[in-house]
């Protein structure tokens, strides 16, 4: 099939089909508006595609994530996160001296400019990191303001490089030490670990359980197609808004309980449930209770309609790096009960609602000794590199225009002004 035929109002419409590498098909509408007046509908974009992208490929049905084709479960057992942004950015994995430089240009750009220091002392001390972070990345383009053409690649690495030293410093002012500067001698993930715990008056030791889980763990955030964040960042990109800007937005639309600030919402629903103490079921039966607005925290997905194969990771390696560590957790015991529970609940089976990432992310990073305020600023961080590969695919192509979309007016006809003394 090459084209789709639509029926409207006694007139046939030829569409052009497209099908992606993994053999998904496009119905093209692009001129179904000029040839027969009509637009589609579709709240959500539930069945609607925004664009043709080659770096993420997901099959919700069967539990499938790439990146540039090599499966999740690879990357997350033999890369690291510098790797794995270097191969979203640039579409291929790295040779040894791409690595090399790569790598070192993340370790060369990590510092933040030393006035970008008193925007930090403005916010008030209970200020939320997320919104700190996402004025620090737009102020970024107050002290690169380039010209694209000379700049972006080089903003990408600046972007990668300092945004574990902003949330680092976030981290920092809100519980009132001094900012810690990175060191050049330290891994990525490594860095952001010294940036973050190390305090001035004694030698922080780096724990390589901990440097391998922070890898994982922003591995497997590092992308995930046309989600609500990355659709922001195209469509701020769409309007030629630089990459701080439209980065920025992207940190913003990830905030939400119902995309990246889940992983908070988890955690705190998993101590208030702890804190109750009257047992899970009850958190499952108001969960289902359609009166009451109450949801479980973690569970469910737009597409994973199987299972998240990040939460399989992670739910794994909660378990291993908890041992490691020597700590225990009685959230994850709640946790892990409530799975079992939700897995043979009628309700969630019908709707296929399974663990999704963040329901074991904010487990790791509490044991990592990261503040739960903190965990959707870690998800900002693994998901920048997926952002940056999708507003370079869109700039890069020529044929993208700007994102406008269209509506279904349902308001007033029109209507006569009536003076405000006769309304
Ligand atoms: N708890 C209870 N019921 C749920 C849940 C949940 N967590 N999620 C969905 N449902 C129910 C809905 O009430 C709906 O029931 P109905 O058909 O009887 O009306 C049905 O399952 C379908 O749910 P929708 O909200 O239509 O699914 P949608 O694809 O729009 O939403 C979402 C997906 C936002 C993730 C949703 O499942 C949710 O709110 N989950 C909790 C928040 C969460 O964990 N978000 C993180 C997403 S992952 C990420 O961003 C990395």
């Amino acid at each position: 099939m090459t084209s789709a035929r639509l029926h409207l109002d006694g007139k046939d419409y030829e569409l052009p089909v497209v099908r992606g590498s993994e053999g998904e098909t496009g119905i093209v509408i692009d001129q179904l508006r000029s040839s027969s007046g009509a637009i589609t509908l579709d709240p959500g974009f539930t069945s609607t595609g925004a664009c043709r992208s080659a770096i993420t490929f997901i099959d919700g049905a069967k539990g499938i994530l790439r990146y540039r084709g090599y499966p999740i479960e690879q990357l997350a057992e033999h890369s690291d996160f510098a790797e794995v942004a270097y191969l979203l950015l640039y579409g291929e994995l790295p040779t040894q001296e791409q690595s090399a430089a790569f790598r070192a240009d993340l370790t060369y750009h990590s510092m933040i400019h030393e006035d970008m220091k008193k925007f930090f002392e403005g916010f008030p001390p209970n200020a939320h990191p997320m919104a700190i972070l996402s004025a620090m990345v737009a102020s970024l383009s107050t002290y690169y303001p380039g010209t694209e053409e000379e700049s972006n690649e080089i903003n990408f690495v600046r972007l990668i490089a300092k945004v574990r030293t902003l949330a680092a410093y976030a981290y920092k002012k809100s519980i009132g030490q001094p900012t810690i500067y990175p060191r050049n001698d330290l891994s990525y993930c490594a860095n952001f670990l010294h940036m973050m715990f190390a305090v001035p008056a004694e030698e922080y030791v780096i724990n390589p359980v901990l440097v391998r889980a922070l890898n994982m763990l922003l591995i497997l955030h590092a992308d995930h197609e046309q989600n609500c964040s990355t659709s922001t960042v195209r469509m701020v990109g769409s309007s030629r808004a630089n990459i701080f800007a439209s980065i920025s937005s992207g940190i913003c639309a990830l905030w939400g309980p119902l995309h990246g600030g889940a992983n908070q919402a988890v955690l705190e629903m998993l101590q208030m449930i702890a804190d109750d103490g009257s047992g899970y079921q009850k958190w499952i039966d108001r969960a289902k209770d359609k009166d009451d607005s109450f949801r479980l925290m973690g569970f469910g997905h737009r597409v994973y309609k199987n299972y998240d194969p990040r939460a399989t990771i992670l739910r794994k390696m909660a378990a291993d790096v908890l041992d490691e560590l020597g700590v225990s957790d009685p959230l994850l015991d709640i946790a892990r009960d409530l799975e079992r529970v939700a897995l043979e609940d009628e309700y969630f089976v019908e709707r296929n609602l399974y663990p999704n990432v963040d329901f074991y992310s904010g487990i790791l990073y509490r044991a990592m000794g990261i503040p739960t305020n903190m965990f959707t600023v870690m998800f900002a961080i693994g998901r920048l590199p997926g952002w940056l590969a999708h507003w370079k695919e869109l700039r890069e192509d020529d044929s993208s225009r700007i994102y406008r979309p269209r509506q279904i007016y349902t308001g007033y006809t029109e209507r006569t002004y009536q003076p405000i003394e006769s309304r």
